[in-house]
């Protein structure tokens, strides 16, 4: 895990919470509309993948119980995890690339409407993702998969060699020399993994990308609605297709890559198509980055540019994340795949306790009213949701009221204690239970695993409380009553 240069330890401080009147009157627990994009509250909970779904995407209890218990906290906006618009197998995370995803999803909603008293609007987070191989075993990969061409021959002074002679000569090479005769994407297929790049053009699926991906996003955003859920949130940040578009390290050459206006374009396109696809009056937003937080990537320029493209473009909402980039990632254990949480980049989307002097609280705020400045100079209203370490009234407020954002995210709080707003908005803020930002959660999200909190996951049990599968843990925070 990457860890920055200085550690100074932090611990999160919600402030003081407001009565209950004095939530009443805030901006925080105030409704906010623009067109079509209607929340009660501008409070959020932005995607989070809880590795509950089957291994076929589909939507199980587990799920239900999970969005229900944020449901019950009544966030203006509650958004579905990452959920995958091809009809392809991507482990215990929720899919929506068939119609035989709908009647789940239509089951998902209507816990929601029913769990929030109908007062939170759901989203569902549509994401593209490209192929990503575990990091292979050395000896496996030489023998199997390491094509020998005549390039590596040479480099290795023998020419004349059958391929069986190249692989047992490379296997008896140190490391050094070896990861010196490999090329580039070979050595880092070898070290952390295969992975798939939208700049690979000689893969005919991903210069085909342009081609497919507006209707692959359209289709699943119709049946998003009719799975009767309130509205798609594209997901266009971190380490996955859509950003990789975004992204300054673009440098395709057929006018999706390069410059800015080459980068958006695809975004806007999708949007388009998801646009046409469900209509004016359906709510459809995106999620990107404010910055890349990596090196050669881009910058909170770039993403005001974007945000203002866009805005443009008549997106009924913006929202901001940061980092989270396989660019930087560590290497990953054989057998594991890389996670793109483990550099600085990730660092910046989830950062934790342990941190710079800048701490994890608010890193993504000012980037953000970058953005939102920028949007509004182009003279767009369209709200701008902004997340990373808020965790308490005061400093969510502060934000508002500053106009730096115009509404409020919060993600592992809210995994902490999903009914956090709630309480808040009642006037019972000092029952909240508030993040420690140990980054437990995402441990468990790196290894592929059902995610808990700490903070609740080995409370004392209930007889009938539902467990995971090891008949240890609690799947979800208790209940709370009101
Ligand atoms: C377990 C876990 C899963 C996440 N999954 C997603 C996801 O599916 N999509 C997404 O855009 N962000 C995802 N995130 C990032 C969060 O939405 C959020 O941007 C990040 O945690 C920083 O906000 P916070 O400080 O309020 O937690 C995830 C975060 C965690 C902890």
């Amino acid at each position: 895990m990457w860890k920055p240069p200085q550690k100074i330890q932090f611990q999160a401080d919600p402030g003081p919470s407001p009565t209950e009147a004095e939530a009443a009157g805030s901006l925080l627990f105030s409704p906010i509309r623009h067109g079509c994009f209607a929340l009660e509250t501008r409070t959020w909970i932005p995607a989070m993948v809880p590795w509950r779904a089957t291994n076929e995407g589909e939507v199980t209890r587990d799920v239900l119980d999970w969005y229900e218990a944020m449901a019950k906290g009544r966030p203006g906006g509650l958004v579905l995890e990452a959920t995958g618009i091809r009809d392809v197998p991507s482990g215990p995370l929720l899919r929506i690339g068939h119609d035989r995803f709908i009647p789940g999803l239509k089951e998902l909603s209507s816990r929601v409407r029913e769990a929030s008293n109908g007062e939170t609007k759901l989203f569902i987070q549509l994401i593209d993702f490209l192929a990503i191989k575990r990091r292979p075993d050395k000896e496996k990969f030489i023998r199997r998969f390491l094509a020998v061409t005549d390039d590596l021959r040479s480099r290795i002074g023998g020419s004349e060699w059958p391929d069986d002679k190249v692989r047992d000569h490379l296997l008896e090479m140190p490391d050094e020399d070896l990861d010196a005769v490999l090329d580039e994407r070979t050595r880092e297929s070898l070290r952390m993994g295969y992975r798939e790049r939208v700049t690979d053009m000689d893969l005919p699926h991903i210069a085909d990308l342009p081609t497919v991906l507006p209707d692959l996003f359209a289709l699943a955003a119709q049946r998003a609605k009719a799975a009767d859920i309130d509205g798609v949130e594209l997901h266009y940040a971190h380490a996955y297709t859509m950003a990789s578009f975004l992204s300054a390290k673009n440098t395709r050459e057929d006018g999706y890559g390069g410059s800015r206006e080459n980068r958006v374009r695809l975004p806007l396109e999708v949007f388009r198509a998801v646009r046409d696809a469900v209509g004016e009056d359906y709510p459809v937003g995106c999620r990107f980055l404010a910055d890349e937080c990596i090196d050669g990537g881009g910058t909170v320029e770039d993403a005001a540019y974007f945000g203002t493209e866009f805005a443009r473009a008549g997106m009924d909402f913006l929202s901001t994340s940061r980092g989270g980039k396989f660019d930087d990632a560590k290497q990953p254990g054989v057998g594991q795949a890389a996670y793109p949480y483990t550099g600085r980049s990730g660092y910046e989307c989830m950062p934790q306790y342990i941190s710079d002097a800048f701490g994890p609280f608010g890193r993504n705020i000012e980037p953000t009213a970058a953005v939102r400045d920028a949007v509004r100079a182009a003279g767009f209203e369209t709200p701008v949701i902004v997340t990373g370490g808020i965790h308490g009234f005061r400093q969510a407020e502060d934000i508002l009221q500053a106009g730096k954002a115009d509404v409020i995210g919060s993600a592992r709080q809210a995994l902490a204690d999903p009914v956090w707003f709630r309480k808040v908005r009642l006037g019972r803020g000092n029952e909240v239970r508030v993040c420690e930002y140990t980054n437990y959660c995402e441990g468990l999200d790196q290894k592929h695993k059902m995610v808990t909190c700490k903070l609740w996951d080995r409370i004392d049990l209930e007889p009938d409380t539902p467990r995971t599968p090891d008949g240890k843990r609690r799947t979800i925070a208790p209940a709370w009553e009101e």
